[in-house]
């Protein structure tokens, strides 16, 4: 069984302009061996991470959401291609703010990650479930459904990445126990190998939801974590700086 790389992921969400790109990149710096590290910052601010001075090359860029169509009439979306042109290698897909904020459904989410790969870029699928659903014992059929919508459009062997979010642990300072994550991470990669057998082993999932540098390496030795999406603590490049080191 092929063990994922780590990753490091931050979603920046709608905060940070051109001017707050390139000096977080300056700020950042150069990162360590080892982990995958990116960076989702506002589609508008693309072309500002990608030439930042001093921005590590290394350091991999995505957008946080593309429409499903190729182009046309859809005012004010980022298809897949201009996402690509611009810089992008990965695209957020599902983000919970997507689904609960502005009612992305699992088919909307399909049909996403589809175009995403058509393109050859990788997308990043986030799943998790509500505060409710968790207390009403539906954890397993929330992640089951989500992620048996998005596999539908991935082929074994495509290249992308889960997110497991709980939605009550975003952007809340709620953080899931090592253990909770375990516990979804495990009903994940089973969902995986069924549907991609061990072509899946090397897919990463992240866990995301409050990861902070002070939690980051208990959550990261969570059984099954192989990296994480950080939301609010990627916007200082000292909170970020503080994560990788703990990957
Ligand atoms: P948070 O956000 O780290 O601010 O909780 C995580 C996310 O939404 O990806």
């Amino acid at each position: 069984m092929s063990t994922p790389r780590r990753v490091v992921a931050g979603n920046w969400k709608m905060n940070h302009g051109p001017d707050a790109t390139r000096s977080f990149f300056e700020a950042l710096g150069s990162v360590p061996d080892g982990p995958r590290v990116a960076i989702f910052p506002p589609a508008i601010c693309l072309p500002a991470a990608v030439g930042a001075p001093g921005r590590d090359a290394r350091i991999e860029l995505g957008v946080q959401n593309v429409h499903a169509a190729e182009s046309g009439a859809y005012t004010g979306e980022t298809s897949v291609a201009m996402a690509a042109e611009a810089g992008a290698g990965l695209v957020l897909v599902g983000h919970s703010e997507r689904r609960h904020v502005f009612g992305e459904t699992d088919a909307d989410v399909a049909a996403k990650v589809a175009r995403v790969l058509q393109h050859g870029l990788e997308p990043v699928i986030c799943v998790g479930e509500t505060l409710d659903q968790r207390k009403a014992g539906q954890l397993e059929a929330v992640l089951d459904r989500q992620i048996r919508a998005a596999l539908a459009s991935l082929p074994a062997g495509a290249r992308y990445m889960v997110a497991y979010e709980p939605v009550w642990a975003i952007g809340t300072g709620e953080t899931a126990t090592p253990d909770d994550a375990a516990e979804a991470h495990g009903l994940l990669r089973a969902r995986l190998r069924e549907v991609h057998g061990g072509d899946s082993d090397a897919v990463p999932i992240l866990y995301g939801g409050s990861v902070k540098p002070g939690n980051a390496a208990d959550l990261m030795d969570a059984l099954g974590v192989d990296g994480v999406l950080v939301g609010g603590a990627s916007l200082k490049a000292e909170d970020f700086a503080g994560i990788i080191a703990a990957a």
